[in-house]
């Protein structure tokens, strides 16, 4: 179904009904996989609203995805802010105009800074499991043959047809997230460490075979992932400031691996093998683990970032 102005326009009545008048979110923030201890960041009043109870809005189906707006206020300036606990994404079957339904609601409704988390494949051989990356820039893999959240008659209410990315991301907001990452770094010392990269947005559901992530790599990705990117492209065309930042969860397999050309096949163990096939296999547990085990520090950044945007 084609998103109209109208079912937009939909949702954001229903919920200015369940918020106070006086609330208007300036920032949302959307917590990636196995990151919404980020909720803990929005502080009362707060408001929850599940995504099931909004006219319009995916519900997502994966592991470690609430679902949920979560209103409320966040930092020492009580910024009012709206948390998306959860999204959907496009391996699971919503188109990208559904999955990116919300971020036009949010826009409508006054948000004027998205800051995006979400849980990464390190491909640049310097990421640690662990590393926080801003992204300064992406490669839209599924867009660029045509998978796009801005494909279909233009909503001329948010933004123009052809909209430029070459500066999508707002060089003021990065700045404000490396003085936080400062900021924080002084009160705790860590073993994490930030980079800025570049994020390719892949279709999934499956992680990448060695071959795609060597070609990724090679067309100057850092990082790899199923999300963030459509998002970023639907707050763009509506005007809204991103910001994003994407935890390493794992370190993406570039090595060739075994080939009967390479080792000896016929030669080899079998445990022996399987157990060099295992390494360095993704799997969604050790996604979530890693972000479960980054949730705090994470928080701890948002919470600063909002923080140094309100004091200017
Ligand atoms: Cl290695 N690939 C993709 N596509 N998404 C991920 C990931 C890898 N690690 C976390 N999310």
């Amino acid at each position: 179904m084609a998103i109209t102005i109208e079912s937009i326009r939909d949702a954001v009545g229903g919920l200015k009904a369940l918020l106070p008048e006086d609330f208007r979110p300036e920032i949302g923030i959307i917590g990636g996989s196995g990151l919404s201890a980020l909720e803990e960041a929005v502080e009362e009043p707060r408001w929850e609203v599940p995504y099931g109870k909004i006219k319009g809005f995916p519900v997502s189906t994966v592991s470690g995805h609430a679902g949920k707006l979560v209103f409320g206020h966040v930092g020492n300036e009580k910024t009012p802010t709206v948390m998306m606990a959860g999204r959907a994404h496009y391996y699971e079957g919503h188109e990208l105009q559904t999955a990116t339904f919300p971020i036009r609601v949010l826009a409508l409704l006054g948000m004027k800074i998205l800051i995006v988390t979400n849980a990464a494949g390190g491909l640049n051989s310097t990421y640690k499991v662990g590393d926080v990356v801003v992204l300064h820039d992406h490669i839209n893999f599924a867009g660029l043959s045509g998978v796009n959240p801005l494909r279909g008659p233009n909503l001329d209410d948010f933004g123009p047809r052809f909209i430029a990315l070459s500066d999508a991301y707002d060089l003021e907001l990065r700045r404000a997230a490396h003085l936080a990452w400062k900021d924080i770094s002084k009160e705790k010392l860590r073993q994490m460490a930030m980079h800025e990269g570049v994020y390719a947005f892949v279709g999934g559901p499956n992680y990448e075979t060695r071959a795609e992530c060597r070609m990724l790599s090679m067309l100057g990705a850092d990082l790899v992932g199923m999300s963030t990117v459509p998002e970023i492209i639907v707050a763009r065309h509506s005007g809204v400031r991103v910001l994003a930042i994407s935890l390493v969860t794992n370190v993406a397999v570039m090595d060739p691996g075994p080939r009967g050309d390479a080792i000896l096949l016929a030669e080899t163990d079998e445990t022996e093998l399987s157990e060099m096939l295992k390494e360095g296999e993704a799997n969604h547990e050790d996604v979530l683990e890693a972000s479960r085990h980054a949730a705090q520090e994470i928080k701890a950044l948002i919470v600063r970032i909002v923080e140094v945007e309100a004091s200017k």
